[in-house]
């Protein structure tokens, strides 16, 4: 396969695995991840700022994610609270090999907006998705649960005018993702040719 068939296949073929697709209490090697990571941050950034910062949870560090996450989720959500997502958010964690949680530490000492922190972390993760599906193994990234709690932010390492971007899960593939489709090409593109 040449170079550009083999990346079209990669990009298009890409699906999101989800926690009950995992091969659960399967573990992926540690220096698969990291490559994974490194591979993340070579997404373009710009003015070398590198925004992303990632915190990997794996083996009992998934249980340290499940009781934050699933806590912090009770003593916020007043009367939304609902009993299923406490325990999807106690017991996810612990489907997957690794969690990676996606913070972006937002650049001050350059003249960068917030937009192109956020566009560089994107990348960063797109590079971990294709990653993953590279090296055979299934994840996805949720927003779910206290990405977007201010309290969340600073288990992470990150300050207030940081942001967490949601988490990667990552696990082997028990049960693979169902053919996913997308609107036609034309519907989302014009041409200008003259
Ligand atoms: C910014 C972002 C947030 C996402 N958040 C969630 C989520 O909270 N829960 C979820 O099930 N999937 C989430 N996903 C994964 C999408 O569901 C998935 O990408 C979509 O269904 C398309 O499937 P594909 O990734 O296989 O192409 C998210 C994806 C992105 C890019």
């Amino acid at each position: 396969m040449s170079k550009p068939e083999w990346f079209n296949e990669l990009a298009r073929n890409r699906r999101s695995v989800f926690p009950d697709q995992f091969e659960a209490g399967k573990r992926i090697n540690d220096d698969i991840i990291k490559q994974i990571l490194i591979n993340a941050t070579w997404a373009p950034n710009h003015g070398k700022t590198e925004p992303w910062r990632f915190t990997v949870f794996t083996g009992d560090g998934l249980k340290k994610l499940a009781a934050f996450q699933s806590e912090l989720y009770k003593q916020e959500a007043g009367e939304n609270f609902k009993e299923a997502t406490y325990i999807k958010l106690q017991q996810n964690p612990l489907k997957a090999s690794h969690i990676i949680a996606i913070g972006m530490k937002r650049t001050t000492t350059k003249n960068i907006p917030e937009a192109e922190d956020i566009a560089a972390v994107a990348c960063a993760v797109q590079n971990i998705y294709l990653s993953v599906s590279a090296y055979g193994l299934g994840g996805y990234l949720t927003t779910g649960g206290i990405t977007y709690k201010e309290k969340a932010k600073s288990f992470f390492g990150l300050g207030d005018e940081d942001k967490l971007f949601g988490f990667f899960y990552i696990g082997h593939i028990a049960v693979p993702s169902a053919g996913a489709t997308r609107q036609p090409l034309e519907e989302r593109v014009k041409w200008i040719t003259e």
